[in-house]
């Protein structure tokens, strides 16, 4: 291979010839036009020397019709303008990323390639020591870890796949598209990561991916969010019409509202609070990443939401209003059940009782996100820290210091 030194020597000697020309003017460049593209059908031309199966492939490029491969890209040809630009419906040409219209869909783009991580960079020594000794965790814990791992492996798939299969074709805007492609990764990522945990941790395999199967409380939040998958992924579904649109709306509410923005809570607030008592550091850790992942993912789906309200107010009546109400309620209801199947008792300084204040606590603020009032008046957050850890992005530093201390052996910090 060259090195970028011999690459250099070799680009400068091919090309001291045109270096050496004058600077061409207009006819010259009219010239060098004409002669290109003689040059061009010259290579088409099958020479006597050439195979059956490159002969075959020049000729069949003959038969190429270009207009009809560019009619076939979406979106109108021409230069892009901003206004023309929307987050559903656009006819503006989707491949021309720039100019932006939505420079908060480009900076988080930005942001989530800058929080890269991997999870093979987390040590998992102390949690292999912890879950393999016999008095290392109470089974109230052990049930936790089991159950969280069984619940976030099969989520991220599903939210995985309405993405590329559903969000990624409706939304018809190139840098929101572009961040939704980021968070796809992220979300692959993800499911690496509870993979990484449960290999490490030697756990049967089967009983943990078959969980939304099997355990009523993780059934059922799998299958609340694959209804509305189902619901759009059809490959025919379009939107356009109030209803179609109205459809995708409500795909956006259930996926970033209640999946990523309920469902994910309890969980994280688990392990984190596990990973604060000094247990199973690497998996807290392993989630404390993917926490911060989320808390971007969630409020780019509510940037969204609302950019799209803003754009078709029609949309947003009392009947569709009230729906994304009893959605997120919905979701807080199945997330309080879960917390109360994964704590039967008191457990890491928490109980189910808490977590339903905390869990009508972040429903309030979905509801607010998105324009809606609170339907859970005056609750409070039981765990503070909880906003804490999730306000490490902003900490410039964060990923940094993570690479020093996994070097060394040690864990994040835990007050
Ligand atoms: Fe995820
Ligand atoms: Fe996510």
């Amino acid at each position: 291979m060259l090195s970028w030194d011999e690459f250099n020597e070799e680009d400068t000697t091919t090309a001291a010839p045109a270096t050496a020309a004058a600077q061409p003017t207009s006819q010259t460049a009219a010239k060098l036009d004409n002669d290109a593209a003689g040059s061009v059908e010259e290579a088409r031309a099958v020479a006597a020397d050439d195979s059956d199966a490159i002969a075959r492939a020049k000729r069949a490029l003959d038969d190429l019709d270009i207009q009809e491969g560019l009619n076939e890209l979406e979106g109108e040809s021409a230069r892009v303008r901003v206004d023309e630009k929307r987050m559903i419906n656009a006819r503006a040409d989707l491949n021309q990323l720039v100019p932006f219209k939505y420079d908060w869909a480009w900076q988080k783009y930005l942001d989530g390639c800058a929080n890269h991580w991997m999870p093979q960079e987390v040590n998992m020594n102390a949690d292999i020591a912890l879950w393999k000794s016999k008095d290392g965790l109470s089974e109230d814990e052990r049930r936790i870890v089991k159950r969280n791992l069984g619940f976030f492996s099969t989520a991220d798939s599903l939210v995985a796949n309405n993405l590329v299969l559903a969000t990624y074709r409706l939304i018809t805007n190139p840098e929101c598209r572009q961040y939704i492609l980021r968070q796809a990764f992220e979300e692959a990522i993800h499911t690496h990561a509870y993979q990484y945990c449960i290999e490490s941790l030697g756990m049967d395999e089967g009983e943990i991916f078959n969980m939304y199967h099997e355990i009523p409380s993780v059934a059922k939040k799998a299958s609340w969010g694959l209804k509305y998958t189902r619901s759009i992924s059809d490959p025919t579904f379009q939107t356009g019409t109030p209803e179609t649109d109205k459809q995708f709306l409500r795909n956006l509410i259930a996926y970033y509202c209640v999946l990523e923005g309920i469902f994910f809570y309890c969980g994280f607030t688990q392990i984190l609070s596990m990973g604060r008592r000094n247990k199973m550091t690497g998996t807290a850790e392993q989630f404390q990443y993917i926490l911060r992942d989320e808390s971007m993912h969630l409020n780019f789906g509510i940037d969204m939401i609302n950019q799209i309200k803003i754009e078709n107010p029609h949309l947003w009546d009392a009947e569709m209003k009230d729906e994304a109400t009893q959605m997120i309620l919905q979701g807080t209801q199945l997330e309080i059940e879960y917390a109360r199947d994964t704590m039967p008792r008191g457990v890491l300084g928490m109980n189910a009782a808490m977590m339903e204040d905390y869990l009508k606590f972040i429903a309030n603020r979905r509801l607010t996100q998105i324009g809606l009032k609170e339907e859970y008046p005056g609750t409070t957050n039981p765990f503070p820290w909880m906003s804490e850890i999730m306000d490490l992005k902003k900490e410039k530093n964060f990923f940094e210091t993570r690479v020093i201390e996994y070097q060394t052996g040690g864990a994040l910090s835990w007050d």
